[in-house]
């Protein structure tokens, strides 16, 4: 990152991190996170799913909630999932859902992950669509490639997941995954990295994030690009266009809440747009990881509780 931003972002990310500091947001401040979540429940998001829909975007639903306490914890997330599933069928949603796999048990228990996982992409069969295992932070990347292999190995090939530009050991991932048949949302990363792991520079993050979209675009794989960054979209837009590379080999994605009006440009121009929903109660770890992204973020959230 660049050293101001380096800076901002582990000063929020601290700050945020304080337990006190964040039981009172969490109890006094779901309004301010309005901004980036699309409702309590699953009919609030599904209900966000349908206007997106209708404006040529497509969806992926988030249950927010991470690092489950207990295995009962796990298993009632899993639950809410299969529920959100059969509405996606019963509205032929145009949406896939994103899991994280700590809200699913991998930290505790890797097997009764894998269970769980395994329950939601049969599921997600049923309805026509996939479910993609977002990317935590490190201490996951392993266990994470492990489960989706798994579940590949399986015949459950309508699961895929993230690779984080920010990684020094992604371009190796991406290239394995890629021979593997495994696809894959590319970003730049949203936690806290050491710099033996990580770049810690934005350019070089940038600069790797669009090495692994080449990687795929090159070779005609499909991709999906999670970011709101205009480098990268017209990186993306600009090689696409030159060497003639169909637009359904790649998707846009972005976060709810964050450049709806690019979103739906996009859409609009032809090209393939996911915006990225969550969902529920557990909003605070979700909500403080986009405060730190970006000062403009917070100007977003304040803005907000002044309409
Ligand atoms: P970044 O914050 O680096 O900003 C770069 C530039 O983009 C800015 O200088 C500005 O020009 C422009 N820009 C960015 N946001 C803007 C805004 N709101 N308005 C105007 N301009 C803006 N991470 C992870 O670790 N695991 C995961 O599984 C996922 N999953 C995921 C899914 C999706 C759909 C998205 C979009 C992102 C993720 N991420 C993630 C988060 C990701 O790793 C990253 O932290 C954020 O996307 C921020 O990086 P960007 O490339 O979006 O822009």
């Amino acid at each position: 990152m660049g050293r101001g931003s380096a800076v901002y972002r582990r000063l929020m990310l601290s700050l945020f991190g304080n337990r006190m500091l964040g039981r009172l947001i969490s109890r006094h401040g779901a309004r301010l996170a309005g901004r980036f979540v699309a409702g309590r429940d699953r009919t609030s998001a599904l209900l966000v799913v349908q206007r997106l829909n209708r404006l040529g975007i497509a969806a992926t639903l988030d249950h927010l909630g991470e690092s489950v306490r207990s295995l009962e914890e796990a298993a009632g997330f899993r639950e809410e999932y299969l529920r959100l599933l059969d509405g996606i069928k019963l509205q032929k949603a145009k949406a896939t859902v994103s899991v994280k796999p700590t809200q699913m048990g991998l930290a505790l228990d890797p097997e009764a992950c894998f269970r769980n996982v395994r329950q939601i992409a049969e599921r997600a069969k049923k309805a026509g669509t996939s479910v993609c295992l977002d990317m935590e932070d490190s201490r996951y990347t392993e266990l994470t490639l492990e489960l989706v292999r798994r579940l590949h190995d399986e015949g459950h090939r309508n699961v895929t997941t993230v690779l984080q530009s920010y990684l020094y050991r992604s371009e190796e991932d991406a290239s394995r995954l890629l021979e593997e048949g495994i696809p894959l949302r590319l970003v730049k990363g949203a936690y806290q990295e050491k710099k033996e792991i990580a770049y810690p520079n934005s350019e070089d993050i940038l600069l790797q994030l669009l090495k692994l979209i080449r990687l795929h675009l090159e070779q005609g794989v499909f991709v999906a690009i999670g970011s709101h960054d205009d480098r990268v979209i017209g990186e993306v837009r600009a090689y696409a266009e030159k060497f003639g590379i169909d637009r359904s080999l790649f998707e846009f994605q972005m976060l709810y809440g964050l450049r709806m009006n690019v979103q739906a440009e996009l859409a609009q121009s032809g090209y393939q747009v996911r915006c990225y929903v969550p969902y529920g109660r557990q909003w605070y770890p979700y909500f403080t990881r986009r405060l730190a992204e970006k000062p403009s973020n917070l100007w977003l959230v304040v803005r907000n509780l002044f309409r």
